[in-house]
């Protein structure tokens, strides 16, 4: 029902866009764009969904109950665009609405547009045909054109810390997972696009650059010099780039990690040593079961690699517990791998079945209470190991990139090279500014402590 809908009115229109992200930090920056794409046609950014011209409810797919948070917050949203007299542009994009277009349709009738992460280079299109059409409007193929290259160069600052997508989608096809049917095959953006947007953030006043790609670490291109690019190379074009500070990829294959990956972290100061590595399983068993290609001791090995190569380095990872098939051993196989590693931060999760993937359908299928009990037992274990590595910072010098004010007046926060969050005492300009910083407390997701100039000064 899009009846009222009105066209937008072209930059000098005033529309208030609200946009709600669920999910991985790729929606995160896939919510920018959006917003970026609407920016000509008159559409700011506004902070709550009340008296909005447009929302967009920019979905996560990957585990269980995502289309139930979508259709509850539908609801909700139902209400407001009814007092709107039907004005209100309800979009539902990402992963469930890739996955579940037709049903979200279906469902809730008076959602204007369905779009896949592929095809939000479209929306003003789209917008404009649901004003014309007077009728929803889908968009879930994958589209033939690349998204990035119909995006505009301008986008609104990110801040001090910023997302650069260089590589969408996924080939591996675990067992478990529905990335690469919501998100495609594997793609990789150009390095000359990748670098000028990264220059452009720069000169927005970001210090921190995140590259990001489901599978980061596969990406590749031809680079500046028509050369054939891995990540290594990228990430040694980007640290060569005047005024950013800090590099960071996510997220990566273990598959995917290569001599010259690792060799740029043995090189690269300003690459942090700060690895999200997905293990999912210490089980042999059960990694060849999530067709993930390596075994624990690959893992291990490769773990010790980096060490050499970076001996600061610290790790983080996901698990799953409860994949079908998975037996009190497998567990405890990965509970030995997490002693064995050592995590400074790690997410897990129960396995949770999707449609349409490979082991939804498997046999050996674990009881919910087992689940329970597993996750229990290994978020124990993680979190001990997250708060050794907290209290293990104190007392230590760490060097800080302030954000922006913290919650408390008078304090700045910022993130250490671990992306722990720290507090300081300090003034709000301090934000962009890497500075040394004496740690003198952890609690179990943060830390405190001193400028050190300041001490040095006072
Ligand atoms: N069940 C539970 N966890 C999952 N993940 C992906 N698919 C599933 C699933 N079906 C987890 C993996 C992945 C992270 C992003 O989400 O650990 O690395
Ligand atoms: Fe999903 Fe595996 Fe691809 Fe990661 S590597 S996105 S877990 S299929």
């Amino acid at each position: 029902m899009t009846s009222g809908t009105t066209l937008p009115s072209g930059p000098a229109g005033r529309k208030r866009l609200h946009v709600i992200t669920w999910g991985c930090q790729m929606n995160v920056y896939d919510s920018g764009r959006m917003s970026d794409v609407l920016a000509p046609l008159g559409y700011a950014p506004a902070d709550t969904p009340d008296g909005a011209d447009m929302v967009i409810l920019n979905t996560c797919h990957i585990r269980d109950k995502a289309a139930e948070k979508v259709f509850s917050e539908l609801g909700r949203l139902r209400r407001l665009k009814d007092a709107s007299g039907g004005r209100m542009i309800l979009a539902v994009a990402g992963c469930v609405a890739q996955a579940e277009g037709k049903e979200i349709l279906a469902r809730a009738p008076y959602v204007d547009i369905v779009l896949g992460p592929q095809t939000y280079h479209r929306l003003p299109e789209m917008v404009a045909q649901a004003a014309r059409a007077g009728g929803a409007v889908i968009e879930t193929e994958f589209p033939a054109e690349d998204k990035f290259d119909h995006l505009p160069e301008q986008s609104a600052p990110q801040g001090v810390t910023a997302f650069l997508t260089v590589q969408e989608g996924c080939d591996k096809f675990c067992s478990f997972c529905v990335v690469p049917y919501t998100r495609g095959a594997e793609q990789s953006r150009s390095a000359p696009t990748i670098l000028a947007e990264a220059r452009r953030l720069i000169a927005q006043g970001s210090r921190e650059i995140t590259l990001l790609g489901q599978n980061v670490n596969a990406w590749h291109g031809a680079g500046t010099d028509g050369a054939a690019w891995g990540l290594g190379r990228l990430l040694r074009a980007m640290a060569e780039l005047p005024g950013l500070g800090r590099l960071r990829y996510a997220t990566s294959h273990p598959r995917d990690m290569d001599d010259d990956l690792i060799a740029a972290h043995r090189d690269l100061p300003m690459l942090m040593p700060f690895l999200h590595l997905p293990v999912q399983s210490g089980s042999d068993r059960i990694l060849a079961a999530m067709n993930r290609k390596h075994t624990g001791d690959d893992y291990r090995r490769l773990a010790d690699r980096l060490r050499a190569a970076r001996p600061d380095i610290a790790f983080s990872s996901d698990f799953i517990v409860g994949h079908p098939g998975e037996t009190e051993k497998d567990f405890e196989a990965t509970m030995a791998l997490v002693r064995d590693v050592g995590f400074a931060q790690a997410y897990s999760f129960k396995y949770s079945q999707r449609p349409g993937t490979p082991a939804a359908g498997a046999p050996g299928q674990v009881a919910e209470a087992e689940k329970d009990r597993r996750l229990q037992a290994l978020q124990a274990l993680l979190r001990d190991q997250q708060t050794r590595f907290n209290a293990a910072c104190v007392g230590r010098e760490m060097n800080v990139l302030f954000t922006g004010p913290a919650r408390h007046p008078g304090q700045v926060a910022g993130r250490s090279q671990y992306l722990q969050p720290v507090h300081v005492l300090g003034v709000p300009s301090l934000a962009g500014r890497d500075l040394p910083v004496r740690i003198d407390a952890a609690l179990p997701n943060s830390l405190s402590g001193t400028l050190v100039q300041e001490r040095l000064s006072a």
